[in-house]
């Protein structure tokens, strides 16, 4: 059984754990004569690498994407893309402490119970090292669009951190390249920047939520039921390392609305069908509106700290552990380009799927 593969069309299979000599994606359904250089590619892997500043992983990877198959000139070819980033910072030293005992929120006790066998140097696997693989594969996603749909704007940003949210009245969309936390309000920066250092110096941590939205999306992406653009982009989401919950559009808060307030009305605008909100995420019956597609979602506060747990040992002993090693006080910041890249992955997916079953959309409107 295969569990390593996602995508209908542009199908994403990452390979490798965090201690091993490498990891990567293979990446096969890549449309043809699309642009890409392996500097393409590292723009994104950038924004995710640890070690950028105090609040991230001092773990030095320069996480260095090579290109192995499917370009050729510069173009990719339409066979498969093979994407390899060698890991260089192994110190399994740090990660001595694991191979007996079971390190709280983790998966070691789960990957232990399920296969009886595991690859317990920096969690192997389930290491969030895996995320590199698809930040690249989300690159390739990202400049297949660019082709496909000239225009489309793909961005993620940080919404609350801990119990401090933004407040929407600061947004500002040209923020969120310029503090650590890639967040569009420029007061919670700064708030977040002391709040965090508090916590990172205590050996503490703390969740996150995450917002992305996909703006120039066409209308007509997605399919009723089991193909809906919003179980996938679900999926795709919960896939990513510590997130405990994923919401399209107005999500959880949706509940307490009325009818009224819920449902975008719809007007005619000069270019086409327009909406007075979007409470809907830019997804209606699991196709896209051509809104902005907004999905959310929250990150569990890193496991790895710096105070004594309890656990157990294999054999079923009592035991106490601390997870030495170089941890990020809120993994939320890197999950940021890593959502970024789900995003990517799932909207080219579903252009193809919908470019392969439909076409041109069917219903024209004015
Ligand atoms: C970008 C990123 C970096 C992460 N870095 C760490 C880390 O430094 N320490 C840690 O304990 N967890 C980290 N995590 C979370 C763990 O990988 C994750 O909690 C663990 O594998 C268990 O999986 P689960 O939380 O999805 O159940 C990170 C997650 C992401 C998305």
């Amino acid at each position: 059984m295969s569990l390593n593969t996602f995508g209908h069309i542009f199908r994403v299979t990452t390979w490798g754990e965090s201690h091993g000599p490498a990891l990567g994606a293979t990446v096969d359904g890549v449309p043809p004569n699309v642009e890409i250089t392996p500097e393409m590619l590292q723009v994104w892997l950038d924004k995710r690498k640890p070690g950028q500043n105090k609040f991230t992983t001092q773990r030095r990877e320069p996480d260095e994407v090579e290109i192995l198959s499917g370009v050729f000139e510069g173009k990719t070819t339409g066979t498969p893309v093979q994407l390899m980033i060698r890991n260089t910072d192994q110190r399994s030293k740090d990660y001595g402490d694991i191979v007996e005992k079971f390190r709280p929120g983790h998966a070691d006790i789960t990957y232990w119970q399920k296969y009886g066998i595991r690859d317990y140097r920096g969690g192997g696997r389930s290491s969030a090292r895996e995320t590199a693989a698809r930040v690249a594969a989300g690159g390739l996603a990202r400049a297949a669009l660019d082709k496909l749909v000239p225009g489309i704007e793909i961005k993620g940003y940080m919404t609350q951190m801990g119990p401090h949210g933004i407040d929407r009245a600061r947004f500002d969309w040209d923020q969120v390249e310029q503090n650590p936390f890639w967040t569009p309000d420029a007061v919670a920066a700064a708030e977040w920047a002391d709040y965090l250092d508090g916590l990172r110096k205590s050996g503490e941590s703390v969740g996150a939520v995450i917002e992305v939205v996909a703006r120039g999306v066409p209308a007509g992406l997605g399919a009723p039921i089991y193909g809906k653009l919003d179980t996938d982009l679900a999926a795709a989401m919960m896939s990513i390392n510590a997130v405990k919950a994923v919401e399209i559009g107005e999500g959880m808060a949706a509940a307490a609305l009325t009818g009224s307030a819920n449902a975008d009305e719809i007007y005619m605008g000069p270019n086409g069908p327009e909406y007075s909100s979007n409470h809907a995420g830019g997804i209606l019956g699991g196709i896209s509106t051509g809104q902005d597609v907004v999905v959310r979602f929250a990150v569990k506060p890193t496991s790895s700290i710096l105070t004594t747990r309890k656990t157990i040992t294999k054999s079923g002993e009592p035991a106490e552990i601390i997870t030495k090693g170089r941890h990020d006080p809120c993994v939320g910041i890197r999950a940021v380009p890593v959502g970024e890249a789900m995003m990517a992955c799932v909207i080219l997916d579903h252009l193809l799927l919908h470019r392969g079953h439909v076409g041109e959309n069917q219903g024209k409107i004015g």
